[in-house]
């Protein structure tokens, strides 16, 4: 079955957020220190995760990916790993991480049932690194993506968000890297995701730009979005390799938006930039039954008119002015990259 939302968009991927918690503080996600972050009790266990994702699966959702925070620092994630692998219908299991704890689970990952692997990584230089992720070792990372090929995650994709005055200048270095390295690369458009970045639109290096620069050393040709609906646009380079762009920003991609999200503490959301989820964890601790769960979610999902990134643009193109302040939004370590 497929379930479709206002805008007749189907309902195919479910990403998971398994914890807000992270190792990390990334300048364009979560530089705070304080936060106010979930409790152990909160966080829906992994049997509560498997049933709720049962129930989406029903529904029509094909790719469950696993994110956070950072999902590697929840306690035994290859344990839920292994519990969704075994869901009748589900096509495709992916997690994305920042790579520090990789070297240490990868293994543990594979042998679990993941499928899937996309690593984070901005930068080649380790004192840059360390500005961006605060709390970062490029050298951990390097040897999370190593792991990761070793244990036969193929294909690895690369996660690297440019900003302006930050990385902008290693555009051609990440991207030699990943094709020396067999891993594929996707630059992504700095988002106003969240409420407490420091971003504005001066900071997104676009996905034009982003494309000038890899033209000024390798000749790509554009092959589209997989299946039609994944937020990058694909690119081959003439010897093979692939890389990809996500321009979030500059040219949204709402219209094809297949994605509900699932917050550590049990709310299903159905934006990245929405300011708040409907609470499934409530009616799973208060007993309810599968078919009203699949009652909840059909009628969330069929209720959907979120498109804000094409809001975005159409206000910023028009000359209306843009601030995110104006919507106080949940914040994206919450949500799940
Ligand atoms: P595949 O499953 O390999 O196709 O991955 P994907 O293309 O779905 O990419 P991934 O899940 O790794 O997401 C990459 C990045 O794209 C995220 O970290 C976000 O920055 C951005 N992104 C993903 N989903 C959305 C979305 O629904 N809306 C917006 N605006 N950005 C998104
Ligand atoms: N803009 C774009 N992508 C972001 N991510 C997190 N914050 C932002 C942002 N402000 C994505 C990055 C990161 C993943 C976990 O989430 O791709 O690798
Ligand atoms: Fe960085 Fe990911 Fe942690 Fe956000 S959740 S601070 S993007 S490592
Ligand atoms: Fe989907 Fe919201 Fe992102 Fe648009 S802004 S692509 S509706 S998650």
């Amino acid at each position: 079955m497929t379930l479709f939302d206002h805008f007749r968009r189907p309902l195919k991927d479910l990403r998971i957020s398994v914890t807000d918690h992270c190792n990390y503080r990334c300048l364009y996600c979560m530089p705070l220190d304080d936060y106010v972050w979930f409790e152990k009790e909160e966080l829906l266990t992994f049997e509560e995760l498997t049933r709720v994702a049962n129930v989406f699966v029903r529904l029509g959702v094909e790719s469950i990916r696993l994110t956070g925070g950072e999902p590697l620092v929840r306690k035994d994630l290859h344990k839920l790993v292994q519990q969704l692998s075994t869901l009748q219908g589900l096509k495709d299991l992916s997690l994305t991480t920042n790579g520090a704890l990789l070297a240490e689970k990868a293994g543990a990952l594979k042998a679990a049932g993941l499928r899937r692997i996309s690593i984070s990584l901005d930068t080649l230089k380790p004192e840059r690194f360390r500005e961006i992720t605060k709390k970062g070792n490029l050298e951990e990372v390097l040897a999370g993506i190593a792991a990761a090929q070793h244990a036969g995650f193929r294909p690895i994709k690369i996660n690297t968000v440019i900003m302006r005055g930050v990385n902008d200048d290693e555009i051609l270095d990440l991207a030699d890297f990943a094709r020396a390295q067999g891993l594929i690369i996707r630059f992504i458009e700095y988002m106003d995701v969240g409420n407490v970045t420091a971003w504005s639109l001066e900071k997104t290096v676009t996905k034009k730009e982003i494309l000038q620069a890899i033209q000024s050393r390798y000749p790509v040709i554009e092959t589209g979005r997989n299946a039609n609906r994944a937020p990058a646009i694909e690119y081959h380079f003439e010897d093979g390799g692939k890389m990809g762009v996500i321009g979030s920003v500059t040219e949204p991609f709402c219209s094809t938006c297949s994605r509900a999200r699932l917050t550590a503490d049990g709310k299903m959301v159905t934006c990245l930039f929405a300011t708040n989820g409907f609470d499934l964890k409530s009616m799973v601790r208060s007993g309810c039954s599968d078919e009203e769960l699949t009652q909840t979610i059909i009628a969330v999902w069929s209720a959907r008119v979120d498109r804000y990134s094409e809001q975005r643009w159409a206000a910023i193109a028009s000359g209306a002015g843009y601030s995110p302040q104006n919507q106080k939004k949940i914040e994206m370590i919450t949500l799940g990259g």
